[in-house]
């Protein structure tokens, strides 16, 4: 199966970091941009690295419109203005994986600290902007982008997801789990990710003290990780 994904934001760290990973297991990446030269610009950078089949860049609302299925990889601070920008471009059913962390550094605070969102998370507050258009999944928050970036190392770590949509989740874990090293764990509903993005202020604090790229590995599971029975 070719999977065709749109990178909302994927002119940024996380972005470039998982668009050269999910090209590596095949599948078709655009990188969306506010500009849509810049996306373009990175698009062929990135395809100077790449070892899966060629990217391509353009606009956030045209890959948006293009895709059912997106990753938003944007700062907190301009994920509901992306949202405006998306909302009315989305397929039916799009699925829409959401990365975002409200970390304090979206109004001058430390990156080990972390704000309020009103609906509960980023993931929800997501979910809100975009209202009945997408089935929005969170996921990716623990991973670093410097450590997907490196395409030769070998990453050993678990992605946490969750979502209210069953297959929506499925079809997020069946993608990123192609990625080598990287495991899914199903975490519940969109809810947990209340509990899942503070995890990497707390990661980011630790990768400062110790100088590396530290993940999140949860023990006793399954090897597959993914369960057979959906809530
Ligand atoms: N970096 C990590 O290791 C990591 C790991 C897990 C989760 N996350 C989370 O993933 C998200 C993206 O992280 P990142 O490190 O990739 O961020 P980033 O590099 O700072 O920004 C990503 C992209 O977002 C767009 N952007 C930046 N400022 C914007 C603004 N004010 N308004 C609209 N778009 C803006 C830019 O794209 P254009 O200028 O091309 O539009 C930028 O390239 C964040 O929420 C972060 O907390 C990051």
């Amino acid at each position: 199966m070719t999977a065709a994904v749109g990178i909302i934001g994927g002119t940024g760290a996380l972005g470039q970091g998982l668009a050269l990973r999910l090209a590596l297991t095949g599948a078709e990446v655009t990188i969306g941009s506010r500009d849509a030269s810049r996306a373009e610009a990175e698009a062929l950078a990135l395809n100077e690295r790449n070892q899966g089949p060629p990217m391509r860049g353009t606009d956030n609302a045209t890959v948006a419109s293009a895709h059912d299925l997106l990753f938003v990889c944007v700062p907190f601070a301009s994920q509901l203005a992306i949202a405006k920008t998306i909302r009315k471009e989305l397929r039916p059913g799009a699925i829409v994986v959401d990365a975002t962390v409200p970390l304090a550094t979206a109004i001058g605070g430390r990156p080990t600290q972390m704000l309020g969102a009103w609906r509960g998370s980023a993931a929800e507050q997501l979910a809100d902007a975009l209202s009945s258009r997408a089935r929005v999944v969170a996921t990716l928050h623990t991973v670093a982008a410097s450590a997907l970036a490196e395409v030769d190392a070998k990453l050993d770590e678990d992605l946490l997801v969750c979502g209210d949509d069953a297959d929506a989740k499925a079809t997020v874990a069946a993608l990123l789990g192609r990625i080598g090293g990287l495991r899914c764990v199903d975490c519940g509903k969109l809810e947990a990710a209340r509990m899942i993005e503070p995890l990497t202020a707390l990661l980011i604090g630790v990768n400062g003290r110790y100088r590396a790229h530290a993940g999140i590995r949860l023990t006793g599971l399954a090897a597959a990780g993914w369960p057979v029975a959906q809530e």
